[in-house]
């Protein structure tokens, strides 16, 4: 199979715009958290950037389905490929899970899913407090595992730049 030697231009330009929104979203989640003063501000911009997430990675996730990637280095021992693969599904399913737990949190909560002024989104579970009860720390525990992913991932993605100086970093930095 002939396979291409970097990512495609949508894959590319979702790659580093959504790296930037889950980022901001992260610091989003536990900022409103926290803060009495800024909480209602954080919680508007919450919501509509998390469904634009949720968006964005089904249009990521059939692009990825649709095209072959890149190869991973030849050498790089089986481990390294069991734990880009592992880890690259994980972020796949948390940029789809972390939105839906949101959305579906606030309508077993019976609180409104507005998304701009005066638009609500449809409930998506029913009202049910002890749906609510398990959803909304799932929110923050899935948070957690989504930061420290992105970190590994980063932490990889430097390791193939600096240390390995492979072409792993480029395939997802430049196109053909
Ligand atoms: C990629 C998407 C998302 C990420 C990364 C994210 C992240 C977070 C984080 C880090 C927190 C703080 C958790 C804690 O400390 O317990 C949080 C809380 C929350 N999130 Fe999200 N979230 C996302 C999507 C959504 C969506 C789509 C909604 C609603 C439509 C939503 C609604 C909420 C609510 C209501 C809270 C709790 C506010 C509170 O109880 O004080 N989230 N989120």
């Amino acid at each position: 199979m002939n396979r291409p030697r970097h990512f495609n231009l949508l894959a590319r330009v979702l790659h580093w715009s959504m790296a930037a929104a889950i980022f901001a979203m992260l610091f989003v989640g536990a900022g409103m958290v926290v803060s009495l003063r800024y909480r209602d501000t954080l919680l508007d911009l919450h919501r509509p950037l998390g469904l634009a997430i949720l968006l964005l990675a089904v249009v990521r996730l059939v692009n990825r389905l649709l095209h072959t990637p890149p190869p991973l280095p030849a050498d790089l021992p089986r481990i390294q490929v069991f734990a880009a693969k592992a880890s690259h599904w994980v972020l796949y399913a948390l940029m789809l899970a972390m939105p839906l737990i949101g959305w579906g949190m606030l309508s077993a909560g019976g609180y409104p899913v507005e998304l701009f002024d005066g638009v609500n989104l449809p409930a998506i579970l029913p009202h049910s407090p002890v749906l609510y009860g398990f959803l909304r720390p799932l929110h923050g525990v899935l948070a957690y595992l989504l930061f420290f992913t992105i970190l590994a991932h980063l932490g990889a993605a430097l390791y193939h730049a600096w240390v390995r100086r492979d072409e792993v970093f480029g395939q997802m930095a430049k196109g053909d």
